[in-house]
């Protein structure tokens, strides 16, 4: 995960990240820790997870909506959304692509890992009984294939990158920056 974080905005020292919906903090941790030249920022809804990720990472993290992201224009170099989109509705996922778009810098790149879709009957048939048990989020089935790179698309983000990672695959990372097309929004 980290060689593709490196891979994709190529650190050089004092690069600006935020990481949306950071949860306690732990991306936001091991980035710390191996990328120490980074200007790391994380943003979260919940107060407990928001206060968990200050005191394991000691980065600013901001209580807010990633739907409404108080930084100007172009001030981040990286925006990482990690296992956050599958949290979120659709129209809500649309604005927090929107905003961190906003708040990329012309050359920046956003990162989205997901969980990718199960290859085999059984790990399909394992996600079905997590959707219905409550443990994952219904969400997650319309982040998969072409429905992430569509919502990406749509919030004028193009993909440079879209590829499986970990150990058993089982991870989407996707790497996109700001769309360059004319006549694109
Ligand atoms: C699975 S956790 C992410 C963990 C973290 N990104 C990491 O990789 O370690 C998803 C987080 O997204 C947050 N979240 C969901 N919707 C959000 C929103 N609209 N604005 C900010 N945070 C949100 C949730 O509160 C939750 O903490």
């Amino acid at each position: 995960m980290i060689e593709i974080i490196r891979g994709a905005i190529q650190p050089s020292s004092g690069a600006r990240l935020l990481d949306v919906g950071c949860g306690r903090g732990r991306l936001l941790d091991t980035l710390r820790r191996e990328m120490p030249g980074l200007r790391l920022i994380g943003l979260e809804r919940d107060l407990g997870r928001a206060t968990d990720a200050h005191l394991l990472t000691q980065a600013p993290i901001i209580l807010g909506d990633g739907q409404l992201l108080p930084f100007r224009p172009a001030t981040f170099d990286l925006v990482v959304l990690g296992y956050a989109l599958h949290h979120m509705s659709p129209s809500v996922r649309k604005g927090v692509l929107v905003e961190s778009r906003k708040v990329l810098r012309p050359d920046g790149r956003l990162l989205v890992i997901e969980k990718a879709s199960p290859r085999s009957p059984w790990g399909r048939l394992r996600l079905l009984m997590q959707v219905v048990s409550g443990l994952e989020n219904r969400q997650v089935y319309s982040l998969f294939g072409q429905g992430l790179v569509t919502q990406l698309e749509a919030a004028g983000l193009e993909i440079m990158t879209d590829q499986r990672a970990g150990e058993k695959k089982s991870r989407r990372v996707v790497v996109a920056r700001l769309t360059t097309e004319p006549g694109k929004p």
